[in-house]
């Protein structure tokens, strides 16, 4: 038997990555056609300028900035909202307005922070006019940015805030009442739904049972999980 032979018996090479040309990556801002694979972006500036000069759905031409994200890029946990609003939208970053300021104050109750531990990002890069829920389309479009933003930080854990979110990863019919504080995997990875912060500045009580107590509940959930994870690292 000859030696390739011999190597044949290991069984098949893996699959390579689909290779991105020089024309399909210029192209890939300008036509929602044209894929995204897996491995296309370096890192995520690379990803960001695609996404300051995209047109690969109708909120392109409405938008002031493309909200990327913030945080640390090689943070253990990655936080999915919707999508920028106004004050998002007139400063380029995710998370800025009174949503933004809650979601500081609720990570800070666990000991978390941008710096850190989380990297924050949105299902849609740009701003839905009205602040309207984006549509299928818009998802589509925008969503493989969004695998690529996930496998470039590969985060221990993910924590999808709000029903378009879920939605946009999991393929999970029961509302967000239903599975907010659960464990899913995704793609290998833990994943989680919790509240929106916009749903809790419309219900304020911290009363035991109603949103905000229930949020808390998920949070040191969260917090536990990850110092679990950084203990079994270390030891
Ligand atoms: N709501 C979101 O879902 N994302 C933001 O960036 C701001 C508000």
């Amino acid at each position: 038997m000859s030696h390739e032979e011999q190597l044949s018996l290991f069984g098949r090479e893996p699959k390579a990555e689909p290779e991105v040309t020089a024309m399909q990556f210029e192209t890939i801002p300008t036509d929602a056609n044209v894929a995204i694979p897996s491995g296309t972006y370096s890192d995520i500036d690379a990803l960001a300028n695609h996404c300051h000069e995209c047109q690969r759905c109708g909120l392109g031409a409405t938008r002031t900035h493309a909200v990327v994200g913030k945080g640390n890029p090689k943070a253990p946990i990655v936080l999915i909202g919707e999508g920028p609003g106004q004050n998002e939208d007139e400063q380029g970053l995710p998370f800025v307005g009174r949503s933004g300021e809650l979601l500081d104050k609720i990570l800070a109750s666990v000991n978390l922070t941008t710096e850190e531990d989380v990297y924050i990002c949105n299902v849609v890069k740009c701003r839905p006019p009205g602040n309207r829920n984006p549509n299928p389309d818009e998802i589509e479009a925008c969503k493989p940015y969004l695998l690529e933003q996930i496998r470039l930080v590969d985060p221990k854990m993910i924590l999808l805030t709000g029903a378009v979110a879920v939605k946009a990863l999991l393929n999970e019919k029961r509302g967000i009442t239903k599975i907010r504080g659960q464990w899913f995997e995704w793609e290998n990875r833990r994943c989680m739904p919790i509240f929106h912060p916009a749903y809790l500045l419309r219900n304020p009580s911290r009363e035991k049972g109603k949103p905000k107590w229930l949020m808390w509940q998920d949070m040191q959930a969260v917090k536990a999980k990850l110092d679990e994870l950084r203990q079994a690292e270390e030891s």
